[in-house]
């Protein structure tokens, strides 16, 4: 019988794989629920201290998680939005049913200048998602022109008459989402072609240059990626040099239950939790079965792969609006984010962007807020995004685990319950160590090779109960702490405790 309890992870510090991206750290929020009315967007007479109407200490909580781009303004709401309704005095705004999310009427005070001032003070890149659905590609071509160009157009004098003389930076564009479903109930040739054609109007104006991204495939739908990846290979073999989209997205969404029963964020019993970390760890195979189709059309790995939505998706919380995918988030979605980071971290070569659905108050969120009390609750989530930012645009070594004992059986499969990745920059080491075994300990012997490190140090998120989360009530139930470390003549040695995930730095 090998022993469940004791890990060997290898680490090659000195073979250095592809750069992480920090773009796999980005982030998504969508006119949804209370992600952006009521959590990032508060107005400007709230009693809750804001600067324009932006909520701060949301913005003070997330800038302390390095987010490298924030997509907006959807997910489906993004295929129902003109732009053109979003700019100007706010009283003057007209307003929308937002027929996706809770039938809710939208007043357009949250618009593309409160979206720019977010990004500036969040210090992140923008990610503005067009509408491909029920759009043109004239709006779209003119949405480009108005936040990007400079000099004197009419897109421009619009923006100067609204109150912004300089062009903003936009570095990400979407065209459309999902399109095989809520974004226009497309076959992906049709949608090939149009994304060819969207992109192709998305102008560069002056010195932006727009990374385009098709909105790809919903899970494993690999016929999808072949799509559009065909419609790249046609496109630049025939008559244009430059690409019409930079990147392919795909979504993949990590439930442990189905769809018509996703099961509680919180009161779960150990079977379902087991799902869950099945589901995390699929996104691995089902990434590798996209970036196979890519190779083959790509082989330079000229278009990138965006995961631009991910996270756990659990029936709301009880007595919330069904259409406000508000949830909990227990020490299980810390799981779940740290297991797909290590994947993201090992395919980084074709991966470079992720955004986790979504930031505030919606699915897998950093921070939950309630604005009649003012409260803001850091997730266990936000503290993996935290504990992990080190590996932003970190170089990647590799990684070997030596585990055999540590192991679940799931159903028919044998589930490895120790995940890592591993990173450096500037002669530091950084390792990402998760435990997901419920009840055992893991003795973890890291085998640093490749480097002299004899400064070891490390953080753990262990809460007593996976279940556990955090609340106004009991904000910091989960958030990290020191964990020992022995330094050792081979690397160092450490314990995680059962559903833990800690993070090491050497130098
Ligand atoms: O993130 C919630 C929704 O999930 C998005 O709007 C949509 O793109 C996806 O189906």
């Amino acid at each position: 019988m090998t022993d469940p309890t004791r890990a060997t992870v290898i680490v090659n510090a000195d073979i250095p794989g592809p750069t992480i991206s920090r773009h796999l750290y980005g982030h998504f929020a969508e006119h949804l629920g209370r992600c952006i009315y009521g959590g990032f967007w508060v107005g400007e007479d709230s009693a809750i201290p804001n600067e324009g109407g932006i909520r701060l200490d949301v913005v003070e909580a997330l800038r302390e998680l390095n987010i490298p781009n924030l997509r907006w303004p959807g997910g489906c709401f993004a295929d129902e939005y003109h732009w053109r309704d979003g700019i100007g005095p706010r009283e003057q705004r007209p307003r929308m049913v937002n027929t996706n999310w809770g039938d809710v009427e939208e007043d357009n005070h949250f618009g593309t200048h409160e979206f720019m001032a977010l990004c500036e003070l969040l210090g992140t890149q923008a990610y503005v998602n067009g509408n491909v659905g029920t759009g043109t590609v004239r709006e779209m071509s003119e949405w480009v022109e108005y936040l990007t160009r400079s000099g004197s157009s009419p897109m421009v004098e619009l923006r100067r008459a609204n109150g912004r003389e300089e062009p903003w930076t936009v570095p990400f564009w979407g065209i459309g989402n999902e399109p095989w479903g809520g974004g226009g109930r497309m076959r992906a040739e049709t949608y090939a072609d149009l994304a060819r054609q969207y992109g192709l109007y998305c102008k560069d104006h002056g010195d932006n240059v727009l990374h385009r991204i098709a909105a790809g495939a919903s899970e494993g739908d690999v016929e999808w990626t072949e799509a559009l990846m065909r419609a790249v290979d046609q496109l630049t073999h025939d008559t244009f040099p430059v690409l019409p989209f930079q990147s392919v997205s795909v979504h993949y969404y990590t439930i442990g239950g189905t769809w018509t029963a996703k099961g509680s964020a919180t009161q779960f019993d150990d079977d379902s939790y087991w799902r869950t970390i099945v589901a995390a760890q699929d996104i691995e195979p089902l990434l590798r079965r996209h970036i196979a189709v890519m190779d083959r059309y790509d082989p330079d790995r000229q278009v990138g792969l965006a995961l631009d939505e991910w996270g756990t998706w659990w029936d709301v919380e009880p007595g919330t609006n069904p259409g406000f995918l508000y949830q909990q988030n227990t020490m299980r979605d810390a799981l779940v984010a740290s297991v797909h980071f290590d994947v993201f971290h090992r395919l980084a070569e074709r991966l470079t962007m992720a955004n986790i659905a979504q930031t505030v108050n919606v699915l897998q969120a950093m921070l939950l807020t309630d604005e009649a009390t003012g409260a803001l609750v850091r997730t266990p989530t936000y503290h993996v995004f935290e504990m992990n930012k080190v590996h932003q645009d970190a170089t990647c070594v590799p990684v070997h685990i030596r585990a055999p004992g540590a192991v679940q059986q799931v159903a028919d499969r044998q589930v490895p319950t120790v995940s890592a990745s591993a990173s450096v920059v500037d002669g530091r080491c950084h390792v990402s160590l998760s435990n997901t075994d419920l009840d055992h300990a893991v003795e973890v012997d890291l085998d640093l090779r490749g480097g002299s490190f004899t400064d070891v140090t490390a953080r753990v998120l262990a809460p007593s109960s996976v279940r556990d989360f955090n609340s106004a009530e009991r904000p910091d139930q989960v958030a990290p702490h020191p964990l020992d470390v022995t330094v050792t003549a081979t690397g160092a040695r450490l314990t995680l405790p059962p559903h833990s995930f800690a993070i090491v730095e050497a130098a």
